[in-house]
């Protein structure tokens, strides 16, 4: 298929009197003005309602996901002490480094169907007298090629007090998911025992502060399994209801951390699965033990499209269409939710998102679900992100799958080899609306259009977004999800009037182009400065395009 060259529509990015010059790679979203000043050309209209707050946007909507699947911790994020990879105790330094900038606020960890058949055990005291044990995912036919390693084998050098290290280094709180399928509720309160009882208090504090670690963790996020309907055990919702209810009452040690339970939810958007489910624990008295439900979803696009680079316009548009059903499946789970806790206590947590390609692992066979990443991604994560904005009095927490070397990856990395994905630079622009007052904001723009497989005319949105406000710093997020087509927009935000802008725009030359080791910085965002002066309140988005405007009010 044809690649579109960009450049064709930033050299129109300026008309008539307005101050920025575009050049190549730059000013991509500028302020389109006549000469008496008045916009021209606005097909589209975003409209930012100071006043009308959704809820504050949680940091944690900023969470990732580490599980011992392929590449992710193994090659990923732990390389070993004594590897010639930079590395801090272990910990691949250019990943903690690059984590810095997107103020990562939770990371899951050990899976994922990975979770339920780990024992916690196995990954804590000495590192050399750990046992080898099979991994959840050695059976898979990605790793048929692979003859041994941590991948198919694992060793456990990565355990507990790892993954806290990793945390502490990068700033993010843990959310550990326990074992329900092949453990018993015991293990769960040991697992707890190790993380949060003070050292002196119990044997398993003693383990912990004879690996270095006297303070205790105070690990608040615990999910209880993980999809609970599938490989965590094929329970029906009431079967699982009885184990969470086992889990969760009465004796689970508290330690003065005010402990979040996270039941496992729904597979995408099965509201009678959660009905039951909630109905069950209803039952048993365990919904007052609940802080949040998780829900997965990923998106695919099928045919031609489910290749993550060599897609063509209708694949396109199938994955963010796939996507963009996220908003529907919070909306209906929010739903059965609402109904079931009068209280109105449990919050969602989407505790695995992404774009899951059908292809081979890029660099290293032993890299299960490892494909690559280009706009398109993200697209994915800057509409997802955009949602969770939306709905920001219903999502507690959220956790892009996987955070490196597979599935929705923000990294790759192979050796001493590391890039960062268009899908990280999302995370890096979106990272200011953490913590920020979610505003509604109303966008109309014409539909785009393609022809289906079957030949039939599909559409979908022609704009969308989600905007945030923190004093006088506003950040509106704006995803441009044609395959071809600029949209010139008309920004208004009642309430208040834009001083300064300063747009962050993320588009690539060829919707193909993805960032290698060799060409990392090949899609990359890029900035303009907008002054006071030059600021007229119209926009260009380019196609296929995320773009962050951060504003300071006026006055
Ligand atoms: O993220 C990969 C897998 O997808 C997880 O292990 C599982 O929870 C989901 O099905």
């Amino acid at each position: 298929m044809p690649s579109i060259p960009r450049r064709n529509f930033v050299q129109t990015a300026l008309i008539g009197g307005a101050a920025l010059l575009a050049r190549r790679g730059e000013a991509l979203v500028a302020p389109s003005v006549g000469r008496s000043g008045r916009a021209l050309l606005a097909d589209s209209h975003i409209e930012v309602l100071l006043d009308e707050p959704i809820g504050t946007i949680a940091p944690e909507l900023y969470g990732h996901f580490t599980e011992h699947l392929g590449g992710v911790i193994y090659d990923g994020v732990w390389v070993g002490e004594g590897s010639r990879v930079p590395n801090i105790g272990g910990i691949r330094k250019a990943l903690v480094d690059a984590m810095h900038a997107i103020k990562p606020s939770v990371v899951r960890w050990p899976g994922g169907c990975f979770a339920d058949s780990y024992d916690w055990r196995d990954g804590v005291g000495p590192r050399a007298q750990r046992p080898v044990r099979t991994n959840f995912w050695a059976g898979d036919d990605g790793l048929k090629s692979v003859v041994g390693g941590p991948a198919k084998y694992d060793p456990n050098e990565f355990g507990t007090t790892e993954f806290l290290r990793f945390c502490r280094l990068i700033g993010a709180q843990p959310y550990l998911a326990a074992n329900v399928r092949t453990l018993p509720a015991a293990a769960f309160n040991q697992w707890l025992e190790y993380c949060n009882s003070p050292a002196g208090t119990t044997s398993w504090s003693n383990v912990r502060a004879a690996a270095g670690d006297r303070e205790p963790y105070q690990v608040r996020y615990w999910g209880v399994g993980n999809e609970a309907w599938g490989c965590g055990g094929n329970f029906t919702p009431e079967e699982y209801a009885e184990e969470y209810r086992r889990f969760v009452t009465w004796s689970v040690p508290q330690f003065d951390v005010d402990l979040a339970f996270i039941a496992s939810g729904p597979n995408g958007g099965d509201v009678e699965w959660t009905r039951r489910l909630l109905t069950a624990l209803a039952a048993r008295g365990s919904l007052d033990r609940m802080w949040g439900l998780s829900m997965h979803h990923y998106c695919s696009a099928p045919d031609a499209g489910a290749d993550a680079v060599a897609f063509d316009e209708r694949g396109w548009y199938d994955l963010l269409t796939s996507a963009d059903r996220m908003e529907a499946i919070v909306g209906s789970i929010w739903e059965v939710v609402r109904q079931a806790d009068r209280q109105r206590r449990i919050k969602l947590v989407v505790d695995e998102w992404g774009a899951w390609h059908k292809n081979a692992p890029i660099v290293d066979p032993s890299h299960l679900f490892e494909s690559q990443s280009t706009i398109r991604d993200a697209l994915v994560t800057g509409l997802t992100l955009d949602i969770f904005h939306r709905h920001a009095d219903k999502i507690a927490m959220a956790n892009v799958a996987q955070l490196i070397n597979c599935i929705h990856s923000l990294f790759f990395s192979h050796e001493d080899k590391f890039v960062v994905t268009p899908a990280y630079h999302v995370f890096a622009m979106y990272a200011a609306h953490q913590g920020a007052q979610s505003v509604r904001t109303v966008v109309s723009a014409p539909r785009v259009s393609w022809a289906a497989a079957d030949g039939k005319p599909r559409d979908f949105w022609g704009l969308n977004g989600s905007c945030s406000r923190r004093g006088r710093e506003v950040t509106l997020t704006v995803t441009n999800p044609s395959f071809s087509e600029p949209r010139e927009t008309e920004v208004v935000i009642r309430g208040g009037a834009i001083g300064t802008a300063r747009v962050t725009t993320l588009a690539a030359g060829n919707v193909h182009d993805v960032n290698s080791f060799e060409r990392p910085n090949t899609v990359q965002p890029s900035t303009v400065e907008i002054s006071a002066r030059d600021v007229r309140g119209v926009f260009r988005f380019p196609p296929a395009s995320v773009t962050k405007l951060a504003i300071t009010l006026a006055g």
